[in-house]
């Protein structure tokens, strides 16, 4: 059996992620983990909240509790989200979790060793009012860059440059707003990433699956040169640096692992954390000593995150010079914008996740994110768009066709799979048809390409609506029950069919359909095997089985809808 290991990037611990999070990461991982386990494959979907880092202190400190509490309260929200998303992890971890803090200690120390950390002085923003350093985010100023003047310490919101807080100009703390700030010395450990530019850029250009969004980022970086970088921070929430032994490394008693050091180690970690609770072996989807050569693996994430994870986290794995399995194929994404700008979590603009499920069902959503993925380019939500692909492809082109032949067969067919009439030009069609779209829906999975498997999905519902206008079993029906029977035989095996091949994208709704054509668990695989014989799928439900017409699958969504949350969420502003 094929095994296939799957990240999506961690989502920050501070708040529940908006759709344009969901759509870059989680919802494209679970697609195609969906895909894969449909496809036969032996899959581990792995994800955790990112709990380190200025963002997870500086939201406690807004909320007013200890950074634990916070943390503690906000992974179970994430996780409820996320399960109410249908986003099917088959562990959803913390990298705040002790399986991490000690991967993490054991990394900088197999790094050391190798030769590739070193303490070196640098300089930090110093708060004189706050007694505290403040790295990363705990300072804002104007972007040395593009002059944006709330620029983060690490990195640009508005021209996505990533900074040094010493960079900014017109500095101020986010603690406290003072300006009283000085830049100060202090020790930190360096990664040499630069010790490993020519190793990296092997390895990168032997990746021969990288889709390429991801594969022309890590070449750019490449291309500037890798710059050594501090894995440290003066903070206090985060992993410990300590010695061999477990003592704390001198000087370094209040500093921990830099947030971007610790949390791809968590992917590793996490999964130790669900070989833990489910007593089984993580080694053998990580260490290629231990059986992970075999291994597909495969992460999903924003494109502001590819560097990390092309760069970043190879130099931490590769470096530690153990043979830890690395990643086979990274899909990127670029962003979903919100009425041409950007959704933002600190300044609560777009929608956000748990907003979107009180609106609707997940598979309204995920339709409309995976069918519109920010693939090519960054991908528009408006609400208009949204209302158009869910009144066009899911109600109209594949609810209708579900209730309309399932309610044909109850009413004129006492509810049973006919077993009368002989395939003729109409169904001969309809082979043909799906004998070229059920291969290349197949291949845009493989070739993760969403957008382009969720366009053929509904071409594929689409000619099942082509194929009822030609077979016409209502018109027959009057003439001839026989002719009618086989439109009918052969829609209800396409509307299963339609339920097969919705599955990995809107689950809930495949499987309302699948359980009222009766299909078992076991014939519902999107294997090619399973779906090569496109006649025998064409009649595969048993003759005289007893089917029920589901309940409507998709309600439309009116204009008054479109105008009241077009006011609620304020589109366009
Ligand atoms: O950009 C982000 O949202 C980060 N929290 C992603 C981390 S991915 C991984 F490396 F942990
Ligand atoms: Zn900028």
């Amino acid at each position: 059996m094929a095994r296939t290991l799957i990240t999506s990037a961690l989502p920050y611990i501070n708040g529940v992620k908006h759709l344009g999070n969901l759509a870059g990461s989680m919802l494209p991982a679970d697609v195609y983990a969906r895909f894969k386990r449909l496809s036969g494959d032996e899959v581990l979907l792995i994800c955790a909240t990112d709990e380190h880092g200025t963002p997870a202190e500086l939201a406690a400190q807004t909320a007013g509790i200890s950074v634990q509490a916070y943390c503690d309260e906000q992974h179970e929200i994430q996780r409820k989200a996320g399960e109410g998303f249908n986003l099917s992890f088959d562990w959803f971890g913390r990298s705040s979790s002790p399986q991490n803090a000690k991967l993490t200690q054991y990394f900088a120390l197999k790094l050391e060793e190798a030769g590739l950390i070193e303490e070196r002085t640098s300089k930090q923003v110093y708060s004189i009012d706050d007694g505290r350093f403040l790295p990363d985010r705990y300072v804002e100023g104007t972007c040395p860059h593009c002059e944006y003047e709330k620029a983060r310490g690490d990195q640009c919101d508005s021209c996505g440059r990533l900074l040094d807080p010493v960079e900014l100009k017109s500095p101020y703390s986010a603690v406290s707003g003072t300006t009283n700030l000085e830049v100060r010395e202090t020790r930190h450990l360096f990664l040499l990433q630069s010790k490993k530019q020519d190793e990296i850029r092997n390895w990168v250009n032997a990746s021969e699956d990288w889709p390429s969004l991801a594969k022309s980022i890590a070449l750019k970086w490449l291309d500037e040169g890798l710059q050594d970088r501090a894995i440290t921070r003066d903070l206090s929430w985060g992993v410990p640096v300590l010695n061999a032994d477990g003592s704390a490394r001198p000087g370094f008693e209040n500093k921990v692992f830099y947030v971007w050091f610790d949390a791809p180690i968590e992917y590793i970690a996490a999964t130790e954390e669900w070989a833990i609770a489910n007593d089984d072996d993580w080694k053998r989807w990580w260490r290629t000593d231990e059986g992970a050569d075999d291994v597909s693996y495969v992460q999903f994430m924003g494109k502001d995150n590819v560097a990390f994870h092309t760069v970043s986290f190879p130099v931490t794995i590769l470096g530690s010079n153990e043979p830890w399995k690395t990643v086979d194929k990274l899909k990127a994404f670029n962003w979903v914008t919100w009425y041409g700008g950007k959704f933002s979590t600190s300044q609560k603009r777009g929608v956000f996740m748990d907003q979107a499920l009180d609106l609707l069902p997940a598979d309204y959503w995920r339709w409309y994110l995976i069918s519109n993925s920010p693939e090519g380019s960054d991908a528009g939500f408006t609400w208009e768009g949204f209302q158009a692909a869910i009144n066009s492809d899911l109600a109209n082109v594949l609810g209708n066709f579900v209730n309309r032949i399932t309610k044909y067969c109850v009413s004129k067919f006492d509810g049973e799979v006919p077993a009368a009439g002989e395939p003729g030009d109409a169904e001969a069609w309809m082979i043909d048809e799906l004998q070229t779209r059920l291969p290349t829906l197949r291949r845009y999975y493989e070739q993760m390409e969403f957008r382009k498997a969720a366009a053929e999905t509904r071409a594929i519902w689409a000619a099942g609506n082509e194929y009822l206008t030609k077979a016409e079993p209502w018109v027959k029906y009057k003439s001839d029950v026989d002719a009618a029977a086989i439109g009918v035989r052969t829609g209800l095996n396409l509307a299963a069919l339609f339920g097969i091949i919705a599955q990995p994208i809107i689950p809930e709704t495949a499987k309302t359909i699948l359980d009222a054509l009766g299909v078992p668990e076991s014939n519902r695989s999107m294997n090619t095997g399973d779906m090569d014989d496109v006649a025998a799928l064409l009649d595969a439900l048993p003759h005289g089985l007893k089917v029920s017409a589901p309940p409507v699958l998709f309600s439309k969504i009116e204009d008054s809808q479109v105008e009241l949350w077009t006011e609620q969420f304020g589109g366009g502003d």
